[in-house]
């Protein structure tokens, strides 16, 4: 792989990542990106560990066979549940100077900064709050604090069934939000910690009160890129340059391009890909 280029491959279950993607081209428009969604097997959030890495692992492969020296895991869960085992079992046994990064790392250190009473909360997928990666992650870098957490195993499938902004999704979020505060009222931080939720924004600010602030992590994760990137100029060196994105995904092209012409408002053009 030294001496090409390539773009910065984005990877998440679905269209969650998105999300994350919006923010990294308006933070870092300079290089290229190639965006896989792996829709034919989402919902990741209520599949088990061993699931979860294989899909995560077969997902991040197929990206660096398609030229992307550095992945970005813009999924909790995959995070949460593959991140490890890639960069420990998988990278030392592929290409040199491969990497993979991960969402959840970034957005706990960025808590630090936003939370005053210590006292967060976190909403995710079955599986990222089984996981208690957030809560550890968080009780490492800011001893002291509290986690608070509530999965939320509707709310991924509604944004994958393209009923974010349905009367199914209001219910859900209200009821996830109402267990998740309940819980503490001096929880003064909100993470919403599933790139997915930033999809239900709107629902979220009518039900959370104002003096709790939400953290969506597209612009923590953007910048966390942004300063990975400054410290390792090898990798910066190696990815290609010129502001293109393009998307690929397991499932129906068609089906994809309907729903993330509404998530990214803009037309995209997209490859169907089986691995
Ligand atoms: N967007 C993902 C996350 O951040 C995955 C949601 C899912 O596939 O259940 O966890």
């Amino acid at each position: 792989m030294t001496g090409t280029s390539g773009p910065i491959g984005v990877f998440d279950s679905g269209y969650g990542g998105l999300t994350v993607l919006g923010e990294l081209r308006r933070r870092l428009p300079e290089y290229d990106y190639l965006y896989l969604g792996d829709n034919a097997r989402a919902p990741y959030g209520s599949r088990s560990f061993d699931v979860v890495y294989n899909f995560t692992r077969r997902s991040v492969r197929y990206l660096f066979d398609r030229g992307c020296p550095l992945v970005i895991l813009a999924c909790n869960t995959a995070s949460a549940k593959a991140l490890r085992s890639i960069q420990q079992k998988d990278l030392p046994g592929w290409e040199d100077g491969l990497r993979v990064l991960g969402v959840i790392r970034p957005t706990a250190e960025a808590i630090g900064s936003i939370s005053r009473s210590g006292k967060v909360g976190i909403l995710g997928t079955p599986g990222t709050v089984s996981s208690r990666s957030y809560d550890m992650e968080i009780a490492k870098l800011h001893p002291g604090f509290a986690t608070y957490s509530t999965a939320c195993p509707m709310l991924a499938p509604i944004v994958e069934c393209g009923e974010a902004s349905g009367p199914g999704a209001d219910y859900f979020v209200r009821k996830y939000t109402g267990a998740l505060l309940g819980q503490d009222p001096d929880i003064d931080t909100l993470v919403l910690g599933c790139t997915h939720y930033p999809l239900l924004l709107p629902k979220f600010r009518e039900v959370v009160p104002e003096s709790v602030q939400i953290v969506s992590q597209g612009e923590i994760v953007a910048d966390s890129l942004a300063d990975y990137l400054k410290r390792h100029p090898e990798m910066e060196s190696r990815l290609r340059r010129g502001g293109e994105c393009k998307y690929l995904t397991t499932e129906d092209p068609t089906k994809f391009t309907d729903l993330a012409r509404i998530f990214l408002n803009e037309s995209v053009d997209v490859e169907h890909v089986d691995f």
